[in-house]
């Protein structure tokens, strides 16, 4: 060597971090921030003024930063002892999250036994350099001191962006509305999921809402509720979850392998997008979500008949040659013998992973059986809610070239004053007595009233539709169902 040279980084360098982040992922980061500052609460406030988003809040009552503490938090890298159950990792997630949405970012904190502190930076390379503006002490108290509705005790922290990219350049109220209904629900989805641990330990509630700053109004707040990609309520198969085991070097890897019921309508199966993309495996590190499926990983590849099976793995502990997250904690990188670990796995009972996707294949094929074995059935048309009929399409096959089955109320004439319903055959209409209409009337008002009636007369009645003349066995289960239905209604009115 002929001597050294100082090689700083150039300030550029950020403008490359957080690439792959989005809104929801970045908020995320900031929110792990929150959990590993011990907050309790955490608001997210989109700012509106002069009918445009401007701003966002994310607000804290965690243990708040020092001078010192802020200073590091504010470089790039800057890092700290972590914890067993800390979040943070690399020293990167709130300068990354931040310039990846906006061009400023505001750190107001104050901590116990500390002055509260403020520090700014700006995304802007050619201004940015290295240095960091100092936030005047009045304004960071002021700000802190503010009343978020978060519980407060002195202690916590502010971050908040300016000049969001993402944010909408209009100040076209439905325009404005929209972006901010569609990020709130995407947002509280995101954080749902990858939070739900520790959402369900209790550990932090997370809450949205919008203020408008020139009204001096807040709107209704959101909660983040957990959202637990393996909370079905009865397992797809008996037996299942199963825990396969595997042996890497002294560390043992856990595949906690499930089975979903299928066709589940629950929003835990439906994580957004078609039922398929969630399969594969769940990647958890210290109770966090980093990766929710979409993805075998080398072990298998995605496949419609594996949609029910999603495996759990926690990588606490796990070498980062094996597994390892991306920076923005939305994706893990599996290492080449990562699929072969897997493929060793096995259960107390032997069960292979294998075995498990056999299984979980197995019984995604025996739903479908079920439902081609159906015979085909005419179709609900008008007076149905668009929900009920997908979902009606959904479990049973239909004779499309058929015309729908209509149910509509209407006033019976004095001779059938008593009855509950009318067949119209020639018009497939389910005529239903109006006399009852508001014993029956649950949900919705209007037209596609009364739902659950109405699914349990289509299921009882659409045979009575079927053929070309009614045989003797439907007219008499007609006319007792009409008896019965007719009776009932009247008990239920009183009369
Ligand atoms: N909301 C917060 N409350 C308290 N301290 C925070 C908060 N956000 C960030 N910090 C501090 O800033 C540091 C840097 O944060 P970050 O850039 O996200 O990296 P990491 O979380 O990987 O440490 C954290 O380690 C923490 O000490
Ligand atoms: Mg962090």
């Amino acid at each position: 060597m002929d001597g050294a040279v100082e090689l700083p980084p150039d300030p550029r360098a950020l403008d490359g971090l957080g690439r792959n982040h989005s809104l929801r992922t970045a908020l995320a980061d900031l929110v792990d921030n929150s959990i590993d500052a011990e907050a309790s609460h955490v608001l997210i406030r989109f700012i509106r003024k002069e009918g445009r988003l401007r701003g966002l809040y994310v607000v804290d009552n965690g243990k708040g930063m020092s001078a010192r503490g802020i200073d590091v938090a504010m470089t790039l890298g800057g890092r700290r002892e972590y914890g067993a159950k800390d979040l943070g990792s690399f020293g990167v997630g709130l300068k990354a999250a931040s310039f990846s949405n906006a061009k400023l970012v505001t750190v107001l904190s104050w901590a116990a036994g500390h002055a509260p502190v403020g520090r700014r930076l700006e995304a802007d390379p050619n201004k940015r350099g290295f240095h960091c503006d100092v936030v005047a002490e009045a304004f960071a108290k002021a700000e802190l001191s503010r009343r978020w509705g978060i519980p407060w005790s002195g202690t916590g922290t502010i971050v908040r962006w300016d000049e969001v990219f993402g944010f909408p350049a209009t100040d076209d109220p439905l325009r404005v509305e929209e972006f901010i209904s569609r990020s709130m629900t995407e947002i509280i989805k995101h954080l749902g999921l990858v939070l739900h641990r520790i959402i369900d330990l209790g550990r932090t509630e997370i809450f949205l809402d919008v203020e408008d700053v020139d009204q001096g109004l807040v709107g209704p707040r959101s909660r983040v509720d957990a959202i637990n990609p393996f909370g079905y309520t009865k397992p797809g198969k008996a037996e299942y979850p199963k825990s396969l085991i595997a042996q890497h070097g002294d560390l043992s890897v856990v595949f906690r392998c499930h089975i979903w019921p299928p066709r589940s309508r629950m929003p835990e199966f439906n994580l957004g997008t078609g039922a398929d993309k969630h399969q594969g495996l769940y990647f958890y590190r210290r109770g966090r979500l980093l990766q929710a499926g979409g993805s075998w990983d080398g072990v298998s590849v995605p496949a419609r008949e594996r949609q029910l099976a999603r495996v759990e793995v926690d990588i606490d502990g796990l070498p980062p040659a094996l597994v390892a997250m991306n920076p923005e904690k939305s994706r893990v990188q599996v290492g080449p013998d990562f699929a072969q670990l897997a493929a060793a796995a096995a259960a107390d009972d032997g069960t292979a992973f294998v075995d498990y996707l056999t299984d979980a294949e197995e019984r995604f094929r025996a739903s479908r059986k079920r439902q081609r074995a159906r015979k085909a059935m005419i179709p609900p048309g008008r007076g149905f809610a668009p929900q009920l009929k997908r979902a009606i399409r959904y479990e049973i096959p239909m004779q499309d070239h058929q015309t729908p089955i209509t149910m509509r109320w209407a006033r019976f004439d004095r001779a059938h004053k008593d009855d509950f319903f009318r067949v119209d055959r020639v018009d497939r209409v389910l005529w239903l007595n109006e006399r009852f209409r508001p014993l029956a009337k649950t949900g919705r008002r209007g037209a596609n009233d009364a739902a659950l009636l109405k699914s349990l007369l289509y299921l009882l009645m659409e045979q009575a539709f079927t053929g070309e003349y009614l045989g003797v066995r439907d007219r008499d289960n007609i006319e007792l169902w009409q008896e019965v239905l007719s009776m009932a209604a009247k008990v239920d009115a009183g009369e």
